[in-house]
């Protein structure tokens, strides 16, 4: 199915629609602190990755700082943005409904983070926390709908899929140890607001671990499970956690029969820092038919290109990357740190795919690049043939 053209505005749940008439998932990539700038969401969507988040922003500060505002929502001015979705951590309704307000016209959507873990946003009853909030969690999506209707932008879900006005209000959530308390909670936040009648989100991603539970332990596929046949019906689901490539889902779909398309790479492999079962169809126990999406943080990381098929990072991807933050520039640091992680082992399960595009000894001699121009000449004699002249 065409895509419309007006890729800016295009309505979240507009990707949903075209994934699902393609007979897919939908792929997206994670909000990420520090990571998930526009230079990488824009390597992402270039490689097939369909709705990029932006990393978590707090609304608080972003309502009442201009630096705080510069420094966390880049947009690209040349060209299309990746259709995107700005993530907020926020625990008053209004912080939210003003904080989208300022993003709505640079965004598809916005989102509230109920999943992250960390002990200071906890204290602060941010992220995690408030999964033991939901009538918060709910007053604050129904304000922020108010607020951006009352700004002149479409909220009426299905019905504005395809109003360039559109807009998505969601949020990310963890599980509880007890997955009762999970469905009460997306119950409330499902239930029809009493102005609109319909619900106030647009749709969910599930990250199913608890807030205890480490990022090394497995994902609970069976709690995803549960929680998608009782509201994939209701709302679209994604899921986020442990989406590796795209040919070693713990779970079977009738919308994902992939094969994987490539394993690239070069150079020397080394065991992958992550532990990725390597017999991932012993665990594959669970169907998931009412799931509607995918959503990758870590192995997106290592490689961008994953939802282009690929099962290992490809040189042209980093380079690409690469060429994207000289237009969207980011701290030198934070370039190295994503070219070192595009060069390390891939995570997939397969140790084909464990190979990587740069050894270890070569990537402690990345590290040591002090500036831009050290860089591409570091890259320019790794890279067999050289970098292309466009950087
Ligand atoms: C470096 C990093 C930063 C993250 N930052 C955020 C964030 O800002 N907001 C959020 O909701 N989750 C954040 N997460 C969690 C991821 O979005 C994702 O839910 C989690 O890593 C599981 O997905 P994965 O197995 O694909 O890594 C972050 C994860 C990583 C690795």
């Amino acid at each position: 199915m065409a895509r419309p053209s007006n890729q800016e505005s295009i309505h979240p749940l507009k990707l949903f629609d075209i994934a699902k008439n393609e007979k897919r998932l939908l792929y997206t990539s994670a909000p990420m602190v520090r990571y998930s700038k526009l230079a990488f969401r824009q390597t992402v969507h270039h490689y097939g990755t369909d709705l990029c988040w932006t990393p978590m922003i707090l609304a608080k500060e972003f309502n009442r700082n201009k630096f705080a505002r510069d420094s966390d929502f880049t947009i690209s001015t040349a060209g299309p943005q990746p259709p995107t979705i700005v993530q907020f951590g926020a625990n008053v309704p209004q912080e939210l409904a003003r904080a989208s307000s300022l993003v709505a016209p640079f965004a598809s959507g916005v989102d509230l983070n109920c999943g992250c873990p960390q002990s200071w946003a906890c204290s602060s009853t941010l992220g995690a926390a408030l999964m033991e909030k939901r009538e918060l969690v709910r007053d604050m999506v129904i304000e922020t709908r108010e607020r951006l209707q009352q700004d002149g932008w479409d909220v009426g879900l299905e019905k504005d899929m395809n109003n360039p006005k559109g807009r998505s209000v969601s949020i990310k959530i963890r599980v509880h140890k007890d997955l009762r308390k999970t469905i009460d909670f997306i119950t409330t936040l499902l239930a029809p607001c009493p102005t609109t009648s319909s619900r106030p989100v647009d749709f969910l991603t599930i990250h199913p671990r608890t807030r205890q539970t480490p990022s090394s332990a497995p994902i609970n596929v069976e709690a995803l499970s549960i929680l998608t046949s009782t509201f994939g019906d209701q709302v679209p689901i994604l899921l986020s956690g442990d989406v590796f490539t795209l040919d070693s889902l713990p779970f079977t779909s009738p919308i994902h029969t992939f094969t994987s398309s490539s394993s690239s790479s070069s150079s020397s492999s080394s065991p992958s820092q992550q532990q990725a079962p390597s017999d991932i169809t012993a665990l594959v126990q669970h169907d998931i038919p009412k799931l509607s999406g995918l959503m990758s943080a870590r192995a997106l990381l290592a490689n961008p290109a994953l939802f282009s098929g690929r099962n290992s990072c490809p040189w042209e991807a980093v380079e690409f990357f690469l060429n994207k933050t000289i237009k969207a520039p980011m701290p030198f640091k934070l370039v190295l740190h994503h070219i070192s992680e595009m060069c390390s082992p891939g995570m997939g399960p397969d140790p084909r795919d464990r190979s990587a595009l740069l050894n270890k000894q070569e990537r402690a001699e990345l590290m040591r690049c002090g500036d831009m121009i050290e860089l591409i000449d570091f890259l320019e004699e790794k890279k067999p043939g050289g970098l292309e002249r466009t950087i």
